[in-house]
């Protein structure tokens, strides 16, 4: 097993981290525009192994030859957000720094399956489904599984219940329009509804849906990546041990839900043939009505993506 992951900052050094520490690959390349950085840090965690009893090999490159084969690509080059700024603000210099990481990662690995983390996210893994021409079923993006820990993280707070028990699903762009679904919030099965009143749930859910700006706000120099790479990881794995998750994940919809065209957070059964199944929830029509106005917020977005490309 051989796993990519573009990008050796923040996010990027934290999945390649914890992809060697579970031994989930046995080579693990680091790539990055800054080539003392990923061979930096590539040494330093190959240097944790004997520690962490782990046979993983880190390597640093800038070169994606040496990423030849790989069997998963981890998409996390680009600039991050500082306080002020939206995911959209980075629009302009992410679109073209992820066209250009990507169209080269391809070109060495056609049969792998990319997984996205650059922002804005939606955006980027529809432009990663373009530039790569990959089937849909090898491109997923990464924010629902960050979005819904952080809300279940909340709910254990709040209910002093372990964080294990907390089960939650959310749809939708990683943005402000984002849509948590309560209804289907459940501690080891009961309904969050039976144990926090309707305004505990609905702070709470502000909270997820601001949970990337209140870290940034208070690291200022850049933002979260301790649980984003996680939940990148919690994807590769999945795919790795073929083990027919359910989770929410960005994907490619044609036609589901009623919407087409466009990248967004949506459940799925996820294994070794990636996008194995894009579960339809039954939703209420307000909930359809805030799903569809998170997709077309994406989709404009997406358009200008395209232009941006399209004229570089
Ligand atoms: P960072 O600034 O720590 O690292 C970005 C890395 O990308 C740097 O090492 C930089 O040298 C590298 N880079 C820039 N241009 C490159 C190129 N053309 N080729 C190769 N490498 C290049 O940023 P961080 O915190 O790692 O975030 C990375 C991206 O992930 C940002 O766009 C951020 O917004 C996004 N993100 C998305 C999340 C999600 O839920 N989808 C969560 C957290 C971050
Ligand atoms: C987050 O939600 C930056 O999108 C990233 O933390």
């Amino acid at each position: 097993m051989k796993v990519t992951v573009i990008g050796a900052g923040n996010v990027g050094a934290t999945v390649a981290q914890i992809l060697a520490n579970k031994e989930l690959a046995n080579d693990i390349y680091m790539v990055d525009i800054d080539e003392g950085i990923a061979k930096g840090k590539a040494l330093d965690m190959y240097e944790s192994m004997p520690i962490l009893q782990s046979d993983a090999r880190i390597h640093g490159t800038n070169d994606y030859a040496e990423t030849a084969g790989s069997h998963i690509v981890i998409m996390t080059a680009g600039l991050a957000r500082k306080p002020g700024m939206s995911r959209d603000d980075l629009l302009v210099k992410n679109a073209a720094i992820v066209s250009s990481c990507v169209s080269q990662a391809v070109k060495y690995s056609p049969d792998a399956y990319f997984i996205v983390v650059s922002n804005p996210l939606d955006v980027m893994t529809y432009v990663t489904l373009q530039v790569t021409g990959l089937p849909k079923h090898k491109v997923i993006g990464m924010a629902g599984i960050l979005d819904t820990a952080r809300y279940r993280s909340f709910i254990s707070m709040a209910t002093g219940y372990s964080m294990r028990d907390i089960q939650a699903l959310l749809l939708g762009g990683h943005g402000d329009t984002m849509v948590p679904l309560p209804r289907y919030t459940t501690v080891a099965g009961i309904p969050v509804t039976e144990l926090l009143s309707k305004e505990k749930i609905d702070e709470i859910v502000n909270r997820a849906i601001n949970g990337g700006i209140e870290i940034v706000n208070f690291l200022k120099t850049g933002s979260a990546y301790y649980a984003p790479g996680t939940a990148a990881v919690e994807m590769a794995e999945a795919i790795i041990k073929d083990q027919k998750r359910i989770l929410p994940c960005t994907v490619l919809l044609d036609g589901e839900y009623g919407i087409g065209d466009v990248c967004v957070g949506v459940p799925i059964k996820i294994g070794k043939d990636g996008i194995e199944e894009i579960i339809q929830l039954k939703l209420t029509s307000d909930e359809q009505a805030m799903f569809t106005k998170s997709a077309e917020h994406v989709k404009a977005t997406i358009k200008q993506a395209m232009e941006l490309i399209s004229n570089q």
